[in-house]
């Protein structure tokens, strides 16, 4: 299959302090592309990234909050006046959740969102013209195995990453005449930060304290049959790189036998599947 590097190859990269992002950003500027990565704390991951692999990072860093439209609009502003254009737009930055949807704040949810899907889609539009004007870009957003398969205490992460994919099926209809191609990433678990940072949600006297409990274990992080950031940064390359990419890609073995076995599945088996498997983590709750 013959492989393009396209022409111009100036990325602009959400959440490049960690994980996934942190492993693209080096990757991305290992190959030859010019990369700006944002931070909400750009200055501390720079000190930390220096300390930690004794050398500056070789891309630059720029602050973005994706929850702040202000700040997604300078920072995109930043970015694409320091590359002197943006042709390759990752979104990757977001943000997980643990709560049951009684004890989560509703203001939390749509911060989640804004995260998750607004800030995205934001970048999305304002990186669209240009690339539109030049005849060519890629845009490639982190999706989630979430918007097939769900789990509970994660409805509003399920929603927002759900969201994203349907936003980015529609979105390549209306960019393919221009030359821009649209992907969509599907990873199921990913050795990353991701999961330490959640903060579970538990009101005093709530009824899902006990059940949400299980869902705290995170051991599967250092399974090493569940891809890392380092893995998924090469999905995302050959994603930039391979103009054949389906818009679709699932990552890592977990997601890619699931989207093969879903095909066959009624969403009745795919319960009963679902709940023995969390009946064997302590939440068995029949539907
Ligand atoms: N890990 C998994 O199992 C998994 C599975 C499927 C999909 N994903 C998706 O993959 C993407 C990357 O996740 P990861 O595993 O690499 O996790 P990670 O190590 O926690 O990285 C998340 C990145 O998002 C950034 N971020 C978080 N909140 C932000 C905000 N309000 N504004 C701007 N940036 C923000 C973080 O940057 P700062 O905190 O430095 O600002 C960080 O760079 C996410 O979209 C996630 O949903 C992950």
């Amino acid at each position: 299959m013959g492989k393009t590097v396209i022409e111009s190859g100036r990325v602009l990269l959400t959440g490049a302090s960690s994980g996934i992002g942190l492993a693209a950003a080096y990757l991305l500027t290992s190959r030859g592309y010019a990369v700006v990565g944002t931070a909400r704390d750009p200055e501390a991951v720079l000190q930390r990234l220096t300390r930690e692999r004794g050398a500056p990072p070789p891309f630059c860093l720029f602050k973005m909050d994706l929850a702040d439209a202000a700040s997604v609009d300078a920072g995109f502003a930043k970015a694409e006046a320091e590359l002197g254009g943006v042709d390759i737009l990752i979104n990757n930055a977001g943000q997980g959740e643990l709560g049951s949807v009684e004890d989560t704040d509703p203001a939390e949810s749509r911060k989640l969102f804004e995260v998750n899907y607004f800030g995205p889609v934001r970048l999305c539009q304002l990186a669209a013209p240009s690339m539109r004007a030049r005849g060519a870009g890629v845009i490639v957003n982190l999706g989630s195995i979430v918007h097939e398969l769900q789990f509970p205490f994660k409805a509003q992460y399920c929603a927002s990453k759900s969201a994203l994919t349907g936003f980015s099926l529609s979105l390549r209809y209306e960019l393919h005449p221009y030359g821009i191609r649209v992907h969509v990433l599907e990873p199921g678990w990913v050795r990353s930060a991701f999961h330490d940072r959640l903060r579970p949600v538990i009101k005093p006297g709530s009824p899902y304290a006990a059940r949400l409990k299980p869902f705290l274990d995170f051991s599967r992080d250092s399974d090493p049959k569940i891809p890392d950031g380092e893995a998924v940064a090469r999905v995302i390359l050959e994603a930039v790189e391979d103009p054949a990419s389906p818009v679709r890609i699932a990552v890592g073995r977990e997601a890619k036998t699931f989207f093969l076995v879903r095909r066959f599945l009624t969403h009745g088996m795919q319960d009963r599947i679902l709940l023995w498997k969390l009946a064997k983590k302590g939440d068995g709750a029949p539907l």
